[in-house]
């Protein structure tokens, strides 16, 4: 039996993974106006995996019979001053989550809700690979400001963000 405390919480989590994925989409269909394919790419599956985040919680307060409301969500930012702008804010939204993930844990175990605490140790392992990606494509970016094909270049060659699948994720529909 989840904890109270940590089903609530959890339910506003799943409004910002959402959110997170319409950013994610919103920052892919600027850089796809722009003719910048590959950040474009790269985003358009960042928002995936940000749905797949929120479904892997959806799914689990449903095994745990928990209460779940799907969230509307705050509407994202769609205009950005230069090539950079987007990536920051990607990176800001990112150490954001970070700490809303830990806190989810502390929640856990603070509740003594052992199976919630498990279930949130693999979002802590992600979003250290999350930052840590947003960190690389920012350096990348800054890099190429004057140049953004450089930055194209970069993430087609190094196949920036492109995972295969993990079998130690919580799942993410019903099996
Ligand atoms: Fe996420
Ligand atoms: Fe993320």
């Amino acid at each position: 039996m989840a904890a109270d405390a940590f089903v609530s919480q959890l339910n506003e989590q799943i409004a910002h993974e959402f959110a997170a994925h319409q950013q994610y989409v919103a920052i892919a269909v600027h850089y796809d106006g722009e003719t910048l394919p590959q950040l474009a790419a790269f985003f358009y599956r960042q928002a995936l995996e940000e749905r797949d985040h929120a479904m892997m919680m959806v799914r689990y307060l449903l095994d745990a019979d928990a209460e779940v409301v799907i969230p509307g969500v705050a509407a994202p930012q769609v205009g950005f001053s230069d090539v950079v702008a987007p990536v920051s804010l990607a990176l800001a939204q990112e150490r954001r989550v970070t700490e809303q993930i830990n806190a989810l844990a502390s929640t856990a175990r603070t509740e003594g809700d052992f199976t919630s605490e498990q279930f949130i140790q693999w979002f802590i392992k992600e979003q250290v690979e999350e930052v840590s990606l947003m960190e690389d494509l920012l350096n990348v970016v800054e890099r190429s400001r004057e140049n953004l094909l450089l930055a194209e270049e970069f993430i087609a060659r190094e196949n920036l963000g492109a995972e295969g699948s993990d079998p130690t994720a919580p799942p993410a529909d019903e099996g």
